[in-house]
C-alpha cells in the first residue's frame, strides 16, 4: 500500500520507526533543520502562530519560549494528534485534526505561520500559498522547510529508486518513496518553483536556507563529514 502524506503516519510501523529515529542522537532535524528555523524565527512576532503538519507539535514548546501566546497546529494523522496532547499539557495551544489542504484558514488572523517538513506532501501549493498569505496578519511571516529538491529529485514517480542520482529535477510532481518501512507519496518541486510560488501568493522572500552543517551541532566528526556530502533541507521565509 502506498499513502499520502498523514495516512503514512497513521500506519503504526511507519508511526513508530518514524518516532525512533527523531530520538535518534545527532539525528538530522535536530542537527541541521532545528537551528536554521530557530535562526529564522529570530526577530519574528510569533504571538499567533499556526503550524501546519505539526506533527505532536513538540515546536511549540520552542514557541511558547518565545512569547508565542496562541498556538494552533494542524495534522491529518490521528497518531500524531495523539501523541501532541503531551506537549501541549497547560498551554494556550491544540492540535486540530484535519489536511493542510482542507482546513478553513481565518483571515488576518496569524502572525506566523510555520510549516516543518510537511509541504513536500503537498500537491498544489499554489492554493496553500495563498491560504497562508490571507491568514496572515499584515506583515506577518511564513517560514517553512521542506526536504531539499535534490532529495525530492532522486525520487521518481514510480517509487522505484535506482540510484541516488539527481534526475527529472525540472519535472515537478508527483513522486512515490519506499521509507521507514513503507510507501509514501511526496512531490518534487526545484528550488525556483518554491521561490516562485511564494512570489506569485504575494509574499516577498527574505531568506533562503540550505542547512549548511555546522561544526558545533555535532559531537561526532564522522557524522559531520557525512553530512557535508549533500543538502537535505531546504528553507524559506516570506513576509506579508
Ligand atoms: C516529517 S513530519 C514533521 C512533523 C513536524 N512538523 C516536525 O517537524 O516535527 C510531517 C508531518 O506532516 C503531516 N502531514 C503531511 N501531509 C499532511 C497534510 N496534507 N495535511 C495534514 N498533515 C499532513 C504528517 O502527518 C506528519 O505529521
Amino acid at each position: 500500500m502506498s499513502y499520502n502524506g498523514y495516512e503514512f503516519y497513521d500506519v503504526d510501523a511507519n508511526f513508530d520507526n518514524y518516532m525512533e529515529r527523531r530520538k535518534g542522537k545527532e539525528n538530522a532535524n535536530d542537527t541541521l533543520e532545528k537551528p536554521v528555523i530557530c535562526e529564522l524565527l529570530g526577530e519574528v512576532n510569533c504571538k499567533k502562530t499556526l503550524d501546519l503538519g505539526c506533527g505532536d507539535a513538540r515546536f511549540a514548546k520552542e514557541l511558547f519560549d518565545l512569547g508565542c501566546e496562541q498556538y494552533i497546529g494542524i495534522e491529518g494523522s490521528s497518531n500524531m494528534v495523539e501523541r501532541a496532547s503531551t506537549f501541549l499539557v497547560g498551554q494556550q495551544g491544540k492540535v486540530i485534526q484535519t489536511s493542510i489542504e482542507g482546513w478553513d484558514y481565518p483571515e488576518d488572523t496569524f502572525n506566523l505561520v510555520v510549516s516543518r517538513l510537511a509541504i513536500h506532501y503537498i500537491e498544489d501549493i499554489d492554493s496553500m500559498f495563498l491560504k497562508i498569505y490571507k491568514t496572515l496578519t499584515s506583515s506577518g511571516s511564513f517560514i517553512f522547510s521542506i526536504e531539499h529538491p535534490v532529495i525530492t529529485s532522486t525520487l521518481q514517480p514510480s517509487g522505484i529508486r535506482t540510484n541516488w542520482i539527481v534526475d527529472n529535477y525540472f519535472k515537478d510532481g508527483f513522486r512515490e518513496q519506499q521509507w521507514l518501512g513503507g510507501t509514501v507519496h511526496k512531490y518534487h518541486r526545484s528550488i525556483e518553483d518554491y521561490f516562485r510560488a511564494l512570489q506569485r501568493a504575494g509574499f516577498s522572500v527574505e531568506h533562503l536556507r540550505e542547512s549548511t552543517p555546522r561544526r558545533e551541532h555535532f559531537e561526532n566528526e564522522a557524522t559531520y563529514e557525512r553530512r557535508l556530502k549533500i543538502p537535505l533541507f531546504l528553507s524559506l521565509s516570506a513576509r506579508k
